[in-house]
């Protein structure tokens, strides 16, 4: 398994990793509406990341750096394909998002999970990612959003 950047040529195979999440078909991810979002990431700046095994993509992180809340990047998403997870992708992803936010001088890497999401929130607290709050209805109404933050001056470089 080797981690690259995404380039447009992934954009079709991550639509369809997106597509194909239960996790994501709860948010309302469509092929399209994934395909145009992942489209205006790559456009806009946004570090897309993807884990290639001998079969194509299993999993996909996408990054979005930013000077805002003491120079926090937010993890939008860390995707594992369901057949490819607990073989240490998402760790090498998660990763290396780690280094690209350090990289851009960010300070801190936040992100939401599924309040109901309990093996992605233990893995991110394994990472060293703190619960800091619960925000009900942000994204979606009805689920609520736990809100992780590390600090990457004290254990970003990874
Ligand atoms: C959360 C998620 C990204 C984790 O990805 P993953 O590839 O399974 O993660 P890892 O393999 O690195 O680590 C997870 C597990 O594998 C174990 N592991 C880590 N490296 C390993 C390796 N080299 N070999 C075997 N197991 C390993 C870890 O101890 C951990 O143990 P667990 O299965 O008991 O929890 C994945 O479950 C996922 O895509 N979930 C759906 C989407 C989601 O919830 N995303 C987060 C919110 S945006």
């Amino acid at each position: 398994m080797r981690i690259a950047r995404a380039t447009p040529d992934d954009l079709a195979p991550l639509a369809r990793l997106m597509a194909g999440s239960a996790l994501l078909r709860r948010y309302g991810v469509t092929p399209a509406g994934a395909r145009s979002s992942l489209g205006s990431g790559l456009r806009g700046g946004d570090a897309l990341f993807v884990a290639l095994d001998r079969d194509g993509i299993v999993g996909l992180a996408w990054l979005i750096t930013t000077r805002a809340l003491d120079r926090s990047a937010y993890l939008r998403l860390l995707l594992v394909a369901d057949g490819a997870r607990s073989r240490g992708t998402g760790t090498a992803l998660l990763a290396r998002t780690e280094r690209a936010a350090h990289a851009a001088r960010c300070r801190h890497l936040t992100l939401l999970v599924t309040t109901s999401n309990r093996r992605a929130r233990v893995f991110y607290e394994r990472h060293g990612y703190a619960h800091v709050g619960d925000l009900p209805g942000f994204a979606r109404p009805g689920i609520t959003e736990a809100l992780y933050v590390k600090d990457l001056a004290g254990g970003g470089r990874g």
